[in-house]
């Protein structure tokens, strides 16, 4: 008797190297992929946010996590979260809009990104979210909760008629650290809840309720992965997080409980096996889905990811963190961002002022990255932060250092959009945020169908990963119980969508 890898059925071969009661038993013990794919992550988790599986695309911002991405996912029973990163209120609210039409009752989610440097937008946002009934944010790049986060965690906090709190908003909370994830599964500091208190957001026995419940029952580790990261390895991230998850539960004893997720390389069917092996409760993906048709990148973008192999991404500065030297990981390969974004943060750390720059250096500014005098560029920065922020223009008028991190912030904003928009003028400047999830995922779906970037749709993509991490993990209790596998070298290649939706819609055995 042989097990078919590829479905979990069983195949009489002749050639059965065990005892028939061993392998009735090896059968009771080892369920169909059908049967693993449906317990892949936290039942908890998949009945909170309305999925049918534990898998999530995390926001990409400037909407290339876009309104289709978003939508693809919840039609496919997965999770997404829209792109507001980087987004004026008006089109966050605009995108929220159409999600609250188009895919009304459907899980979904919008990011709250933490702005050190535009408080007032985040503050905006969120306040906008509440108004708007929105339900699910993903909150991320914060270092300590901020009135924001909060406000919208606790907003129209109430007991039921059983007696049982319920916070109607939800917060998956993205972090790297220890000490953010033990604020986020900490309840809200008592000195925020006393200041909505006293704005009569909150009454006084609704702080007492808030005070009883984590800011975010959903921790998602995120390892090394594009964008924002401090680059730690997954296997050691998540199994802190865990602990810790335990010792707050512990600590807390709270009536739901705490989760936690995994993000950062997760790209190939083993990757996602070794995370919910770990433990993950869900799994967050992000480089795969900006190489996917439905996000808000472009051709040019999707075909550069598509060549993407393991070592071709490099740390860069950060435009909204840019004078804290926060840095963050780009696509190396086909672009020469991450080079000249080092050499930004160099002058910025070098000089005092724009007009400090030695000439040879100011030549090289104006001719190769900003293509117009710095003057010019000031001159357009300062009109832009007119209209977004008018603080930060009085500031750079006063502080030469400032004025100088905004034009250089110019170079570092417009560098990824004119990769989202494919700018042909502009392709060795394109900064595409990516990390090493993408080669290994090249490296996988090298000679298939899914290397070609028209065929990278999301909710195929999700489902191969997802499908083939059941048939990874299937395999391996069958290899610890000695039983022959078939066929061996077909071991979860990707799988077209007909018949992968023929498969993950078996019913499990
Ligand atoms: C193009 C791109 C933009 C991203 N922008 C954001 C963002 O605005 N907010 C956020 O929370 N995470 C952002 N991320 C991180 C992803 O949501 C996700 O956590 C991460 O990419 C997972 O790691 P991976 O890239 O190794 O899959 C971005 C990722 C990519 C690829």
């Amino acid at each position: 008797m042989m097990l078919e890898l590829a479905t979990g059925t069983t195949t009489t071969t002749g050639a059965a190297t065990r005892s028939a009661p061993a392998d009735a038993a090896a059968e009771l013990a080892v369920p169909s992929v059908a049967r693993v794919l449906a317990g892949l992550g936290d039942a908890s988790f998949k009945r909170d946010h309305g999925l049918r599986y534990a898998y999530v695309a995390g926001a990409m911002a400037n909407g290339i996590a876009s309104v289709e991405l978003v939508e693809a996912m919840a039609r496919g029973g997965m999770l997404g979260f829209f792109g507001a990163a980087g987004l004026s209120k008006d089109r966050v609210e605009a995108a929220l809009n159409r999600l609250q039409t188009e895919i009304a009752g459907q899980p979904f989610g919008v990011n709250l990104i933490h702005s050190p440097n535009e408080s007032s937008l985040e503050d905006a946002v969120a306040r906008m979210f509440i108004q708007r009934g929105l339900r699910l944010i993903e909150a991320s790049a914060y270092l300590r909760l901020t009135l924001p986060v909060v406000r919208f965690r606790v907003a129209g906090i109430h007991r039921d008629a059983a007696g049982r709190i319920i916070a109607p908003n939800r917060i998956v909370a993205k972090v790297s650290r220890v000490e953010v994830a033990t604020q986020f599964f900490s309840p809200p500091p008592a000195e925020m809840l006393n200041e909505l208190v006293r704005t009569g957001e909150l009454t006084a026995e609704q702080a007492t309720l808030a005070a009883q419940i984590p800011v975010a029952q959903d921790v998602t580790a995120e390892a090394d992965s594009a964008g924002h990261t401090d680059n730690r390895p997954l296997v050691t991230l998540l199994p802190t997080l865990l602990a810790l998850r335990d010792r707050l539960q512990a600590q807390f004893n709270y009536t739901e409980p705490l989760r936690v997720g995994a993000a950062g390389g997760l790209s190939t069917p083993s990757g996602l096996a070794a995370a919910f092996a770990m433990g993950a409760a869900y799994v967050v993906t992000g480089s795969v889905n900006q190489a996917c048709v439905e996000s808000g990148s472009s051709d040019v973008v999707r075909k550069m990811l598509a060549q993407a192999e393991q070592a071709d991404t490099a740390m860069a500065p950060a435009a909204d963190m840019f004078e804290m030297g926060v840095k963050l990981q780009v696509l190396k390969r086909g672009t020469m961002f991450p080079m000249r974004a080092a050499k930004l943060w160099e002058l910025f750390r070098a000089y005092p002022s724009l007009d400090a720059i030695p000439e040879t250096d100011r030549a090289q500014l104006e001719k190769q990255f900003f293509r117009a005098t710095l003057a010019e560029t000031w001159a357009s920065t300062r009109d832009f932060w007119l209209q977004r922020d008018s603080a930060h223009v009085e500031r750079a008028e006063r502080d030469a250092k400032h004025k100088m991190a905004l034009v250089f912030r110019s170079y570092l904003g417009l560098s990824s959009r004119w990769a989202n928009a494919g700018e042909p003028s502009r392709v060795m400047d394109y900064q595409v945020w990516c990390g090493p999830a993408m080669g290994a995922f090249n490296e996988w779906t090298r000679g298939t169908f899914l290397a070609a970037p028209e065929y990278r749709r999301a909710e195929t993509v999700a489902l191969n990963l997802l499908y083939g991490a059941a048939q990874h993990l299937r395999a391996v209790a069958l290899r610890l119980q000695a039983i022959p596998l078939s066929p061996p070298d077909t071991l979860c290649a990707p799988i077209e969508p007909e018949r992968l939706h023929e498969l993950v819609n078996a019913k499990p055995v």
